[in-house]
C-alpha cells in the first residue's frame, strides 16, 4: 500500500484553496435562507407546540437558522458576526444538498424535490435527506432540551414524513428515548457551550462527537435508500459517512468560511452511472481530485479496517503513513 503515499502527497499539492480576501458573508448563505423562518413564532402553533415540518426546504432550514442565531452569544468570543459558530456546517450543508438536487426523491415516483415540481419538498426516500434529518432534528431538538432556545421541551413538535414514520423521532421525548445516547451528546456539547471556560477546541470535540454518534445511529436504517441512486452516487455517500469520521478525528473547524470554502470541493450535483473522477467533464479539477481521495480514502480505511483507526498509535508503520497523508490530505482540502 506504500504505493499511495506518494499519491496522496500529489493529491495535496495540487489542492490550492484561497482563504484570502474579503467575505460577504450574507452572499454565501445557505439557499433561501433569508425567505426561511428565524424565529419559533414564525411557524404554525396547534395546542400551545410550535408545528415544524421538516420536509418542507425552508422550514428544515428555519430550524438551523433558530439554532445559529441562539446560540451565536456564545461563539462572540472567538470573533464578530457569528462567524465562528461551529454550528454553521449544519446548515450550509443542507444548502449544498437542497442546491445539488441531493433532497428530491430519487426513486422518481413523486415531484418532490423536482424543480418541475414540488420544489421546496424534501423527499422522505432521499439518502441525503433521511441523513440530515438526524443532523437537523437532533441537534435542534437537544439545543431546546438544553434551555438554550427560550422554549420548553414540549413546546415543539415536528410533522412526520409521509411514510417511514416510525424510523423518526419528533420530539424532545421521543428523540431521548429513542437515541439516549447520541441526545446526551448533544446535551454535552451545549453544556459546554454555556461554560465560559470551554475552548474553541474543546467544543469542536463535542460538537463531533455528537455529529458522528447521530450518523451511526442511524446508518444502517437508511442504507437501502442508496439503492435508488447510480453507483457512483451511492459509493460517494458511503466514502462521504467515512470521510466524516476523518474530519471528526482532525476537529474540522466547521466555521461559516471554513465550510463555504470546503463545499467547493464537492459534486456539484447528483453522481450519474459513468461519472467516474477524476474523468468527469464538467467537474472542476478539485471536485474530480477530491471525489477521486474521498474514494481512495475509503477503500484504504476498508483494507486496513481497525488498525487505520488506531493507527495513531503506531506511528512508523507503513499504513499509518498512509492514514496519516490521507487525513493530511482531507484537512488540507477543508483548509
Ligand atoms: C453584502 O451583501 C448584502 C446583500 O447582497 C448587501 O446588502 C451588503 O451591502 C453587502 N455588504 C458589503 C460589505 O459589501
Ligand atoms: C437573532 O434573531 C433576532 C430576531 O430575528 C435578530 O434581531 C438578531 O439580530 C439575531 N441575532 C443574530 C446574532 O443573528
Ligand atoms: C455534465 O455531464 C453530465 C454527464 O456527462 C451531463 O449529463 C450533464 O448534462 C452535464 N452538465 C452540464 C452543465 O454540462
Amino acid at each position: 500500500m506504500a504505493f499511495l503515499h506518494p499519491w496522496a502527497c500529489v493529491l495535496v499539492s495540487c489542492i490550492s484553496v484561497s482563504l484570502v480576501g474579503e467575505f460577504n458573508l450574507s452572499d454565501l448563505y445557505p439557499p433561501l435562507w433569508n425567505e426561511s423562518p428565524g424565529q419559533f413564532s414564525d411557524y404554525r402553533v396547534e395546542n400551545g407546540k410550535h408545528i415544524i415540518d421538516p420536509w418542507v426546504y425552508p422550514e428544515r432550514m428555519g430550524m438551523y437558522k433558530i439554532l445559529v442565531n441562539k446560540t451565536a452569544s456564545y461563539f462572540e468570543k472567538f470573533a464578530p458576526d457569528n462567524e465562528q459558530n461551529i454550528l454553521w456546517g449544519l446548515p450550509l450543508q443542507h444548502g449544498w444538498q437542497y442546491t445539488t438536487g441531493r433532497l428530491v426523491d430519487p426513486s422518481g415516483r413523486t415531484d418532490c424535490g423536482y424543480e418541475t415540481g414540488d420544489h421546496l419538498c424534501i423527499s422522505v426516500d432521499s439518502w441525503w435527506a433521511d441523513m440530515n434529518y438526524f443532523l437537523s432534528a437532533l441537534p435542534f431538538l437537544g439545543a431546546v432540551d438544553s434551555g438554550i432556545m427560550g422554549i420548553s421541551s414540549d413546546q415543539v413538535t415536528l410533522s412526520p414524513p409521509p411514510k417511514d414514520q416510525t424510523k423518526f423521532c419528533l420530539d424532545v421525548s421521543s428523540c431521548q428515548s429513542s437515541f439516549p445516547q447520541t441526545m446526551s451528546k448533544w446535551n454535552t456539547f451545549y453544556k459546554h457551550l454555556q461554560l465560559t471556560s470551554s475552548s474553541f477546541d474543546d467544543l469542536l470535540k463535542y460538537l463531533w462527537d455528537a455529529h458522528t454518534s447521530s450518523l451511526k445511529d442511524v446508518y444502517k436504517v437508511f442504507e437501502d435508500r442508496l439503492e435508488y441512486y447510480s453507483e457512483p452516487e451511492a459509493d460517494f455517500g458511503r466514502d462521504w459517512c467515512v470521510a466524516l469520521d476523518y474530519l471528526a478525528t482532525s476537529r474540522f473547524p466547521t466555521t461559516f468560511i471554513r465550510v463555504s470554502e470546503f463545499q467547493k470541493a464537492l459534486p456539484p450535483r447528483v453522481l450519474v452511472s459513468g461519472d467516474k473522477a477524476p474523468f468527469i467533464s464538467n467537474f472542476t479539477a478539485l471536485q474530480n481530485t477530491v471525489l477521486l481521495g474521498l474514494n481512495l480514502l475509503h477503500k484504504v480505511d476498508s483494507a486496513t479496517g481497525f488498525l487505520l483507526h488506531v493507527s495513531y498509535a503506531f506511528t512508523g508503520s507503513g499504513i499509518s503513513n498512509v492514514a496519516v497523508n490521507l487525513k493530511t490530505f482531507l484537512y488540507q482540502v477543508a483548509l
